[in-house]
């Protein structure tokens, strides 16, 4: 058989930039993790994929049993959710597309700017799908180091920034080092006259938004998700609120029925149910507090503040590998990442209360 390496004659038909392409590092469902096919949801601790232990509002439940239009096509301007939006992000429905995921939409906004051989500034380390989805369009990807804080270089942005630059990627609170970049900094940024995208997937858990600037500039986007706060990761459904200008060309190229029905109906219910869902962001909050301190506490370890739902931590005593592979033989499953300014590190996701205490006892167990 052929490989990528030694392209045969049905890749020499493909473009070669995808026959290139690495990939992107998925993460799994338990069962998956566990080598079960039985489809069984029960054993292990799930704290690798930032999701809202507590699960999607049982209103959303109800809300999808008694839906009775799964045969219709769903509406593909997604009025009813735009409309429920409006209220809840406090910009106008017409600056609002939803997408299947906020993946989606990072994805149409590169379609849209991207040629191949363009730049985008991605300031590591971050979100591993900003370079996975430059290099789908043929990109380039501009590396920007983070400081010691993880915090965004600004000057070194800027320096960054080329003729060929067509966008910046900002992911506040960014993942994996849950800090947020201040207001400041994103403005300074905007003064480039390139597209900044800013990624709020982690909004809720720190309140903190750059959402109200974008109807004033026309280079600004920001990017959130139902799937960490709502709980609805397994649904797929994310939204961007774009300036007028670069709105109209994302209707344009977006798949028509890209948010199905489940999914939208989903949406508007956790948007319907609220209090319910922010009382569980709350939790979140509280148990990141508490997971932070006792992490803290344990010497081999040396926790990141977070502004988000997961706390990155550095094993400074020991192997990090060998951690991550002991909780994993325990059941109990975490980000491990070998990568350039995240060495020895694993990123936790908050989960409750229970799952806190038994990650620190294996912690324990499995020392430095
Ligand atoms: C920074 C960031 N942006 C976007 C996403 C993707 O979110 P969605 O599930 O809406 O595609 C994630 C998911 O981990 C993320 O961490």
């Amino acid at each position: 058989m052929s490989s990528s390496k030694n392209p045969g004659e049905i890749e020499k038909l493909m473009q070669p930039h995808l026959v290139r392409l690495k990939g992107y590092t998925p993460i799994f469902p338990l069962e998956v993790l566990r080598g079960d096919t039985s489809g069984s949801d029960r054993g292990g601790i799930k704290l690798d994929g930032n999701e809202n232990p507590y699960g999607c509002s049982p209103r959303v439940r109800q809300a999808l049993a008694s839906f009775h239009n799964y045969h219709i096509y769903p509406d593909p301007e997604h009025r009813r959710l735009r409309e429920a939006l409006q209220a809840y992000v406090g910009v106008s429905a017409e600056h609002i597309v939803a997408g299947s995921g906020s993946d989606e939409l990072i994805d149409l906004v590169l379609r849209l700017f991207l040629a191949p051989g363009d730049e985008v500034v991605n300031c590591i380390p971050t979100f591993g799908m900003y370079q996975f989805n430059v290099e789908l369009c043929g990109g380039k990807v501009v590396r920007v180091a983070r400081d010691e804080a993880y915090d965004v270089d600004v000057s070194a942005v800027k320096e960054a920034v080329g003729k060929r630059t067509k966008l910046i990627f900002i992911s506040s609170p960014n993942n994996p080092t849950g800090n947020l970049m201040s207001e400041e900094k994103v403005l300074e940024l905007l003064d480039t006259g390139k597209i900044v995208l800013v990624d709020e997937a982690y909004h809720e858990f720190c309140g903190k938004s750059v959402v109200g600037f974008v109807p004033k500039y026309e280079n600004l986007i920001v990017l959130r998700t139902f799937s960490k706060w709502a709980g609805l990761a397994g649904l797929r459904v994310g939204y961007g609120v774009f300036p007028s200008k670069v709105v109209e060309y994302i209707w344009k190229i977006k798949q028509p029925y890209n948010v199905n029905a489940a999914a939208q109906v989903a949406a508007l219910e956790s948007l319907a149910d609220i209090e319910h869902l922010r009382a569980v962001v709350q939790a979140i909050v509280t148990e990141r507090e508490r997971l932070f301190q006792r992490l803290g506490e344990l010497e081999f370890l040396r926790p990141y503040p977070s502004q988000a739902n997961f706390i990155l931590c550095k094993v400074v005593v020991g192997d990090a590998r060998r951690i991550y592979t002991g909780l994993r033989e325990r059941g109990i499953f975490v980000r491990y990442f070998d990568a350039p300014l995240l060495t020895d590190c694993l990123r936790i996701s908050v989960g409750k209360p229970e799952h806190t205490d038994a990650l620190i006892k294996t912690l324990k167990e499995l020392g430095g």
